[in-house]
């Protein structure tokens, strides 16, 4: 039980890598913060953790709303004493090259998946201070690292991400709060099944083993191997390690 009394917020933890880093922390000891928009999956979640004597807590939240952010550091500190840990996951993927993004698209992608980060982590850092230090992972995308022809908005906001994962991990370190940035490849969650869907309608299973044949281990990443990596940074095993960004893309990055 590696995080047995600490407290953890995962945003967008109701479905794909978000749940499985729930999960994985409830399972590992954590009394756990779903923070998700999507209430009947998050309510659900939550209420299946806490039947298995986890510690379970649902904020139904959107990330990139100011007054939401700080509800989620808010209640997670009343229900549970304080803050130790926070997953940044929430995210949304739209296509679109630099001329079809629509700047309501543009901002929308940004205002969740970069500007959620920073809004949440406003909030939390004062909370993992006052605990005399803590962790934050953000979850990124290899597209915040490498880029592909029509995905504008999202390709920015990833690379976004990063920036400001080095940028707060500089911040925190005085504080002992570590932060690094994880980039998953292609992973088999409704993401990614709704991109496989946009290139081909009639049969997104074919679009899914497209993706599959793309990465060198030539398979799709499952969300619970993402959350293993996240666990890993969040923990003391990690103690040394902030501002880093690592891969979980099945080798996708490393090559030419
Ligand atoms: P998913 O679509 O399965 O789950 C995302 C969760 O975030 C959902 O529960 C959704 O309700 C929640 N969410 C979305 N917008 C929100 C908002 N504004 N406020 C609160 N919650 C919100 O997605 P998946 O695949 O699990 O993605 C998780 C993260 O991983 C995202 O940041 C995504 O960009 C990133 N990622 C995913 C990859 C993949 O292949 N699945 C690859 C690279 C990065």
């Amino acid at each position: 039980m590696e995080f047995q009394g600490k407290v953890a917020i995962v945003t967008g933890g109701a479905q794909g890598i978000g749940r499985a880093t729930a999960l994985a922390l409830a399972r590992e000891g954590a009394a756990v913060v779903i923070a998700d928009r999507d209430e009947a999956a998050t309510t659900a979640l939550v209420a299946g953790i806490n039947a298995w004597g986890g510690r379970a807590l649902a904020v139904i939240a959107d990330v990139s709303d100011e007054a939401d952010a700080a509800r989620i550091a808010n209640e997670t500190v009343l229900a549970f004493g304080g803050i130790d840990l926070l997953v940044n996951n929430a995210g949304i993927q739209q296509p679109g090259t630099i001329e079809s993004t629509t700047l309501q698209l543009w901002q929308e992608i940004i205002n969740v998946n970069l500007t959620g980060v920073f809004l949440v982590s406003r909030f939390v850092m004062p909370e993992l201070r006052r605990r005399g230090g803590g962790a934050i992972v953000n979850v990124a995308s290899v597209y915040g690292l490498r880029a592909e022809a029509g995905w504008a908005a999202y390709s920015a906001s990833k690379g976004g991400v990063i920036a400001l994962t080095r940028a707060m991990a500089l911040d925190g370190a005085a504080d002992g709060i570590r932060v690094n940035c994880v980039c998953p490849g292609l992973i088999d969650t409704s993401l990614l099944r709704a991109n496989a869907t946009l290139i081909n309608a009639q049969r997104p299973d074919e679009a899914l083993r497209a993706f599959a044949r793309r990465t060198p281990l030539g398979r799709l990443g499952t969300p619970e191997e993402v959350a293993g990596v996240i666990l890993c940074l969040l923990s003391p095993i990690a103690g040394y390690v902030t501002g880093a960004v690592i891969t979980a893309d099945g080798g996708i990055e490393a090559r030419l």
